[in-house]
Order: C-alpha cells, then structure tokens, then sequence
C-alpha cells in the first residue's frame, strides 16, 4: 500500500494588490518587484478569515476525492498565521467539517510547513494511525506584514490548498522524504507575538539554495531515481531568483519546476499545495509521474518530499 494524493482544493481571497498598487503605499517599483523576486500580483484576504479559506479549500479537496468528511482520521492544518493562539485551527476546522471522530493539529515550520505535515501523513499512514489525513496549507500573512516595510511587505500573499492522501494499492508513494531544521538560525526570519515579519533577506536567499539543494539531492538519491527522472518540482513559491539557481544546481531543466508566485507572492505554508493544485489542474502533473516538493523557511526549517504521483 502506498501514499495517495486523492484529491486537492484551493481557496484564493477576491482582493488582487498588484504591484502597481504597492507603488502608490511605499517607495518600491513594479520593475524592482518583477525582476527581483518574479511577483507581479498577491491575494489579500479582506474578508475571508483564515478558518474560512481553510473550510473552502477543505471542501474542495474532499469533494474532489469523492469522500466525506466521516472518512478522514486526522487533519493536519501548517500555518504561522492560526485563526486563535488556541485552540488549533486544526480542531476548529475539524468542527466546521462536522467531523466527529479522528484527531487534529496544526503544524508550526512556517514555509516548510505543508512538507512537513505531507511527510507527517505519510508516517501515520504508513503506521497504521489513520487510514485517511486531511493536510491544509493556510495563511493571512497580510495580517503580520508591516505594510510600510518595503523590503518585505511587496513579498507575501495569503491564501489556502487543502490535500487529502489515503493509502492506495494503486501505483502512487510517497518515496523519499527529509525533514530539516536548524534553530540557531530563527532570527534571518521570524515574527515576534503580536508583531511583524521581520526577514534578513539576502542571507536567507543564499541558505535557501543552499538547503534545498541538499535536501532535494538527498532524496532523489535515497529513491534511486535520477534528476532527469523528475518529471516535475512543486517548490516553496518564496522567489523565482531561488527557483532558479536550485533548478540549475539540480540539473532539472527550468521548465520541469512549476511557477504561480507571479500571480500569489509568497504564501507560506499554502503555497505548495496552492501551486499542486494548479499544476493537476493545468495538466502539468499526471498519474505516474515522479514529483518532488521542496521548501526552506523560518526554523529554519527546510525539506523535500519526493512523491509518485
Ligand atoms: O519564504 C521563506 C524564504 N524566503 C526567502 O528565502 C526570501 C529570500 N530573499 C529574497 O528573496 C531576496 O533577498 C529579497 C527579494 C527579499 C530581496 O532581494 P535582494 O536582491 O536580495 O535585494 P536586497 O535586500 O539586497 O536589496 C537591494 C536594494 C537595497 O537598496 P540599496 O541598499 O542597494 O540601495 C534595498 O533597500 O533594493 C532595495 N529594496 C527595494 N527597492 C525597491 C528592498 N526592497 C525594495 C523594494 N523596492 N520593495
């Protein structure tokens, strides 16, 4: 028996901020953005909470993989934006499911967190502690952004991706996986409580390449597959400048990494599942194919997953 991505949903807030809109509330370009870090757009949740966009992409997901809610045995919810400090928005989005049985937490690794939850399903799977996990990437970063901070407040989005994995005598696996962290380095990027992201922006970018380098490299190894077995890279959506350099570390051709920051910025914990979804949708991503997730954030945290689609 194997680990299957069943079905995925996503929820997108309304409100679009361009770049152009940036420019009128702080000294920044359009120009500067795009060639900097490939953003020309995020979502900004005005007036969905972050409970909400979980339920929607939650839907989603569970209509696509043709299963109720009863069916589920675990909700795993990554975000460093949760709906209350507690409970976990994993227990109140179990509610709003109208699941009654099962468990349900969140998962704190900033941008590594849907890698880390994905890995996380796959060990209670595979032990045998749930037969179905529900994994939700959720994040208002609009609310932790210091909207006068040039340097960061033009980078993030929020939004939601939900996945729903079940173990499948079908011919999908999660193949390989590391899971990474290294706690002296939590100030390149964090958020006092009740304050604003705070990034040391160029340093973190050299560690970011340098970290899911490492990672990707390991489990490519480890499932002995070559990188030009890959037939596609979902990666953290954080700069298309790091997509970039790891893209030719690797040795994976640039157009086998898929690529939505342009429309979303970066959306943390969400932007993987965010980015799979669009990427089934759009036909990038078929039964069968070997696809590789990787993400590097605050922690730090870092990791990849290497998936039989
Ligand atoms: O998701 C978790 C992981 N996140 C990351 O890994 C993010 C990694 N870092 C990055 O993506 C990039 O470092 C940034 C996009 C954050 C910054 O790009 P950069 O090319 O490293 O720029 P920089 O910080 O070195 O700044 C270059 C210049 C500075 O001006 P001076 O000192 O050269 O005069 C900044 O003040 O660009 C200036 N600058 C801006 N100018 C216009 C910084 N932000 C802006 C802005 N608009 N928004």
């Amino acid at each position: 028996m194997g680990t299957r991505i069943a079905g995925t949903g996503i929820y997108v807030p309304k409100t679009v901020l361009t770049n152009f809109d940036l420019e009128s509330m702080v000294d920044t370009s359009d120009e500067w953005i795009t060639t900097r870090t490939g953003i020309k757009e995020r979502r900004i949740a005005k007036e969905e909470s972050v409970l909400e966009m979980a339920v929607e992409a939650s839907r989603n997901a569970i209509e696509e993989a043709n299963i109720s809610p009863q069916d589920i045995d675990a909700v795993i919810v990554a975000t460093l934006t949760p709906e209350k400090r507690f409970p976990s928005t994993g227990c109140l989005l179990q509610a709003e499911l109208g699941m009654d049985k099962g468990f349900a937490f969140d998962v704190s690794a900033a941008c590594s967190g849907f890698v880390y939850s994905l890995d996380l399903a796959d060990s209670l799977l595979k032990s045998g502690k749930a037969e179905m996990v529900l994994i939700v990437g959720v994040e208002k970063l609009s609310e932790i952004v210091d909207w006068e901070d040039r340097s960061t407040c033009v980078l993030f989005g929020d939004g939601a991706g939900a996945v729903v994995v079940k173990l499948s005598e079908e011919d999908s696996d999660l193949l390989a996986s590391s899971l990474r962290s290294d706690g002296s380095l939590w100030d390149l990027l964090y958020a006092e409580k009740c304050g604003y992201i705070k990034m040391k922006g160029r340093e973190l970018f050299k560690v970011a390449v340098r970290n899911m380098e490492e990672v990707c490299k390991e489990v490519i190894n480890r499932a002995g597959v070559r990188p030009e077995d890959i037939d596609l890279v979902i990666p953290h959506q954080a700069n298309v400048r790091i997509i970039n350099s790891l893209a030719e570390r690797l040795g994976i051709p640039g157009e086998r990494f898929f690529i939505n920051i342009d429309r979303y910025g970066n959306t943390s914990a969400a932007s993987i599942p965010i980015a799979l979804h669009e990427a089934i949708k759009e036909g990038k991503l078929k039964r069968g194919d070997l696809v590789l997730f990787t993400a590097m954030g605050g922690g730090l945290t870092w990791g990849a997953v290497l998936m039989r689609f």
